[in-house]
């Protein structure tokens, strides 16, 4: 028996929402499991992941001893087209696919809440991995040992805009350059800002989502990672159609939000930024609403 699991790209932070809020997109990675007699046999990957180190494998193990899985080995077949260190949750997907699958062959694969807790346990925040669970848009409070995960019911139909550098920025690095204080004048904003942002998703006010996105705790130090980042993000201000935009989870990627109906959107805002983002990959992506799937073969 084999088991297929799906897992949805994700985009955290949305913002102010820094290890709170995430959301999942329409591009997936697909994992498949099997049992085998022995050892580890990792493919579809890059040569240098396959190994024990697997992130997936890694979780595999962890999620079989939880949920009582006994086995003797296991092969793991890695496919996907989430683009991997650009701040779209390529790591998330292996995690979650990783507990899924151990799981999955204790026919528990809908122990959502339970997979939760473990994968923020590995990933060591919520925001990537709830949305990759439950679809949507999702913010986490973490209480102690429990992962506290809400849908944020969005009212209106948008297209989120990536903007993908050619480039990778490691989550690693990109929190290592954050300050560890900040003055209360910027937290105040960023609470206040992520407020206005869940209110005006849940209503449908699109005229609160251009503040809403504002941030004062992490984009500001992490765009100076990024080439262009300042450019880009006011070009998009400057786009009357452009409802908001943020720095992907950990960046390099940008996302620009547009209302579904902008069907120009795309082309606009390729256009807008022309030279700025040469060599970038430009997707329209949507709102997964569905989170992770297993399939049995
Ligand atoms: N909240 C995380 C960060 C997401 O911004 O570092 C990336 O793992």
């Amino acid at each position: 028996m084999k088991v297929r699991v799906r897992v949805p790209a994700t985009s955290a932070n949305l913002g102010p929402g820094f290890d709170v809020s995430g959301l999942a997109l329409t591009i997936y990675n697909e994992f498949i499991f099997e049992l085998i007699e022995e050892g580890i046999d990792i493919t579809g990957c890059p040569e240098q992941f396959c190994n024990e180190d697997n992130m997936t494998y890694q979780a595999f193990r962890m999620a079989a001893k939880r949920c009582g899985l006994e086995y003797t080995g296991v092969r793991i077949d890695c496919q996907g087209d989430v683009p991997y260190t650009r701040g779209l949750g390529s790591s998330s997907t292996c995690i979650v696919a990783g507990i899924v699958g151990a799981y999955a062959f204790m026919d528990r694969c809908e122990e959502r809440k339970e997979i939760l807790n473990l994968a923020t346990m590995i990933e060591g925040h919520p925001d990537n991995v709830a949305p990759a669970i439950y679809g949507g848009m999702t913010v986490s409070v973490m209480e102690e040992e429990e992962v506290v995960t809400l849908s944020i019911p969005i009212k209106h139909d948008y297209r989120f805009v990536a903007l993908i550098p050619p480039f990778t920025l490691s989550t690693e690095k990109s929190r290592s350059i954050l300050p560890t204080e900040i003055s209360r004048k910027d937290a105040i904003k960023n609470v206040s800002h992520l407020a206005l942002l869940v209110a005006s998703l849940i209503n449908g006010f699109d005229e609160g989502l251009k503040t809403g996105f504002k941030d004062h705790l992490h984009q500001p130090y992490r765009g100076h990672l990024i080439e262009n980042y300042f450019d880009i993000m006011a070009e998009l201000k400057n786009d009357n159609d452009v409802l908001g935009a943020y720095l992907s989870g950990a960046g390099p990627t940008i996302m620009a939000v547009i209302r579904a109906e902008d069907k120009m959107g795309v082309v606009r805002i390729k256009e807008r930024l022309g030279t700025l983002i040469e060599g970038w990959e430009v997707r329209k992506l949507e709102l997964d609403m569905r989170g992770y799937t297993a399939d049995y073969e």
